[in-house]
């Protein structure tokens, strides 16, 4: 398998503060690659630096220092205008954590889902542009007619974020970033898009980065886990080397954590 992702020390300081300024050190040097095909898990607990990787990634926040690459290129340096961008992002896309955050509020639903055909090289007819927005809709178990037409805040958080993974399956990128994508939605439906990322694999070889900071999911989907803490990735391996043979005391901490009925459930 060949590398599609490659991070090599990586960094994000943030200053706080106006009077006394404070640094705060986000993501401290982190390195891995990704391989093309790959489902690979960022576990960790809240504040350790996991979004900040993955805006970082998606090209949202400006490292403070490191090189992200991309398919040998580097995303910082090598890409430039506006078509350098969208080849980046019709290829490289996320699914963000806050799914409010995503949305224009006074765009409806439609208008969101059709703002992503921006990022294709193709030219669609309307036709064919709604008939794609509609299946995407169908596939994360929303019904069409009932969400296309209306605003963001006038969906449910879940609602809002199934939106956001149809927006995923209708660009269909190379290496998805999903930052907690399913943290809203109920247990049920869930199981249920987490297959489809493996089916959006299996179709269509995707790449996956899964970021949580629960670790029972991270054993059931992936190949493969990174463990962060405090800005730095501390322990990385399958999911069975990481649950069987954890390394660090801080990775027990997050195995305890798992209900034990979980883990014998998923596998
Ligand atoms: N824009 C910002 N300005 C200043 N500090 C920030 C900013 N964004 C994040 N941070 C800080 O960087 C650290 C890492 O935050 P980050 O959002 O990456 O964590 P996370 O692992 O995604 O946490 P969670 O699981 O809660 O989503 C935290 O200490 C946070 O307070
Ligand atoms: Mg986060």
């Amino acid at each position: 398998m060949s590398t599609i992702l490659e991070v090599k020390n990586l960094a994000k300081i943030y200053e706080i503060g106006y009077i006394r300024k404070r640094q705060i050190v986000a993501v401290d040097k982190v390195s891995f690659s990704v391989k093309k095909g790959e489902i690979i898990s960022l576990v960790g607990e809240s504040g350790s630096g996991k979004t900040t990787t993955a805006r970082m990634i998606l090209r949202l926040i400006k490292p403070t220092s490191g090189v992200i690459k991309f398919m040998g290129r580097d995303i910082w340096r090598d890409l430039r205008g506006g078509s350098d961008l969208r080849w980046y992002w019709r290829n490289v896309n996320g699914v963000f954590q806050d799914p409010f955050s995503s949305f224009n509020p006074t765009h409806r639903i439609r208008d969101f889902m059709y703002r992503a055909f921006n990022l294709f090289n193709e030219k669609l007819d309307r036709d064919t542009k709604e008939r794609l927005v509609r299946e995407a809709l169908q596939m994360v178990g929303l019904i069409p007619d009932e969400v296309l037409n209306r605003r963001p805040f006038e969906l449910s958080g879940g609602m809002r974020q199934r939106v956001m993974i149809a927006r995923i399956f209708l660009i269909r990128p190379m290496l998805v970033i999903a930052d907690e994508p399913t943290s809203m939605i109920d247990a049920t439906l869930r199981l249920g898009i987490l297959r489809l990322f493996s089916k959006l694999r299996e179709e269509i070889g995707t790449t996956i980065m899964f970021i949580t900071h629960d670790m029972g999911l991270a054993y059931y989907i992936s190949d493969r886990i990174m463990v962060m803490y405090r800005g730095k990735i501390i322990e990385e391996g399958t999911p069975d080397e990481i649950v069987n043979n954890p390394k660090h005391e801080y990775t027990r901490n997050l195995l305890d954590s798992i209900p034990k009925l979980y883990t014998s459930w998923f596998k």
